[in-house]
C-alpha cells in the first residue's frame, strides 16, 4: 500500500463506530508520578506488566480503537510473551507512539514553553513503524495567565506541531495533533475559549503552510473549561462552549476530534464527551476520546501494584472504556 492508502486505512480503523483511543504514553517522569499517586513504584517490570495488562484486556477492542504508547513499550512483551503492539493487533487495536521529546523553555518568551523532538524525527519514525506503530502523537502545551500564551509561543508551537505532522505523513503515519491548553489556574471559561481558539487557529494556519493533509490527521484538543480552582460547569455548557470554538477553527475535512481529559475526573470527562455527542448543531467530525488519566486512574487504583489484582484492573478498564464508548455515541446515562 502507498502512504495515502496506509493513512486512509489507519484513519478508518481509528474512527470505527463506538471506539476511541487510550493514551498510555506517559514519559518516564510522568508515569513515575502517576504510579506513585497509587503507591506503586515505576520499575521497568511494573511498566511492562501494567501496559501489557491494558493492551491485553479481554474484549477491550470493542471500545478502544488505538493505544498510544511510549517508546519503551513497543519493545516489551505482555505476560503471554506476545509483543505488546502485536497484542493490540490481536484485538484490532491500532498501536501508536508518542514522538515528541517534551517541553523546554522558549528562549526570549519570559518563561513560556515549546515542544521539542524534530531532530532525526523521520529516522525515528521509520524505527517505530518497524515495531508496529501506525500513528503518532505530539503534544504542545499552552499555559493560561493574564499575559500568556503570547504570539511568540503560539507561533513557535504551531510551527513545530505542523512540521511534525508533515514528517509523520511523509512516512505514511497518521499524526495526532495535540495543542493542549492547560486547566491549571483560576481563569474563567471565556478565557479558556479565547486561548483555545487562538491556539487552534494558529495551528491550522501552520498545518496549511506545511501542506499537511487534513483528511489524515486526528485533532486532540482540550475541552473548553474554567481553570481548576473554579466551580465545574454542567456538561451541556462545556459542550456548547467547546463546540463553538471547534466550529470556528477546525475544518470539516478533519475526520475526527479525540479529546484529552486534562485533569478532569473520570466521570466529568465521560459526561462532557456524552454532552458533545448529544448536542445539536453542525458537527462534521467524529467526537471521541483519547484519554489518559480519565481512563487509567480507576485501573491503577484497582491494580495497586499487585499482580494478583490483574483481573480486577482489567475489569475496571473495560468498565470505564465501555462508558466512554457510550459517551462517544451520546448514549451514556450518568
Ligand atoms: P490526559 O487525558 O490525562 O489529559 O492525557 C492525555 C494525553 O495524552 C496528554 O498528552
Amino acid at each position: 500500500m502507498d502512504h495515502i492508502g496506509q493513512m486512509q486505512r489507519t484513519i478508518e480503523r481509528l474512527t470505527s463506530p463506538g471506539r476511541g483511543i487510550l493514551a498510555a504514553d506517559e514519559s518516564y517522569p510522568t508515569i513515575t508520578r502517576r504510579l506513585s499517586d497509587h503507591g506503586i513504584e515505576s520499575t521497568e517490570e511494573n511498566r511492562r506488566f501494567y501496559r501489557g495488562l491494558l493492551a491485553s484486556t479481554p474484549g477491550i477492542g470493542e471500545y478502544v480503537s488505538g493505544i498510544i504508547f511510549f517508546e519503551e513499550t513497543l519493545g516489551q512483551r505482555n505476560d503471554d510473551g506476545v509483543m505488546i503492539p502485536a497484542a493490540c493487533e490481536q484485538q484490532d487495536i491500532v498501536p501508536g507512539i508518542k514522538v515528541d521529546k517534551g517541553v523546554v523553555e522558549l528562549a526570549g518568551s519570559g518563561g513560556e514553553k515549546v515542544t521539542q523532538g524534530l531532530d532525526n524525527l523521520g529516522d525515528r519514525l521509520d524505527g517505530y513503524r518497524d515495531q508496529g506503530a501506525l500513528f503518532t502523537k505530539w503534544r504542545n502545551v499552552y499555559s493560561i495567565t493574564n499575559g500568556t500564551p503570547g504570539v511568540q509561543a503560539l507561533e513557535a508551537n504551531a510551527e513545530v506541531l505542523a512540521r511534525y505532522a508533515a514528517i509523520a505523513q511523509s512516512r505514511g503515519m497518521v499524526p495526532i495533533v495535540e495543542p493542549e491548553v492547560l486547566m491549571d489556574g483560576d481563569h474563567d471559561m471565556a478565557r479558556c475559549a479565547e486561548v483555545t481558539e487562538a491556539a487552534q487557529s494558529t495551528v491550522f494556519a501552520a498545518l496549511r503552510r506545511h501542506n499537511v493533509i487534513l483528511e489524515y490527521i486526528i485533532l486532540k484538543p482540550n475541552m473548553v473549561l474554567p481553570g481548576k480552582s473554579q466551580p465545574r460547569p454542567s456538561p451541556e455548557v462545556c459542550a456548547e462552549e467547546t463546540l463553538r470554538v471547534l466550529r470556528r477553527t477546525v475544518p470539516a475535512a478533519v475526520p475526527t476530534i479525540n479529546f484529552l481529559s486534562g485533569g478532569q475526573t473520570s466521570e466529568e470527562a465521560t459526561a462532557n464527551l456524552n454532552a458533545m455527542n448529544r448536542a445539536g448543531g453542525a458537527k462534521p467530525w467524529v467526537l471521541s476520546f483519547s484519554y489518559s488519566r480519565a481512563l487509567q486512574n480507576p485501573v491503577q487504583a484497582a491494580w495497586n501494584g499487585d499482580p494478583a489484582n490483574k483481573e480486577a484492573a482489567q475489569r475496571a478498564f473495560l468498565h470505564r472504556a465501555r462508558l466512554n464508548s457510550l459517551a462517544r455515541k451520546g448514549e451514556y446515562d450518568p
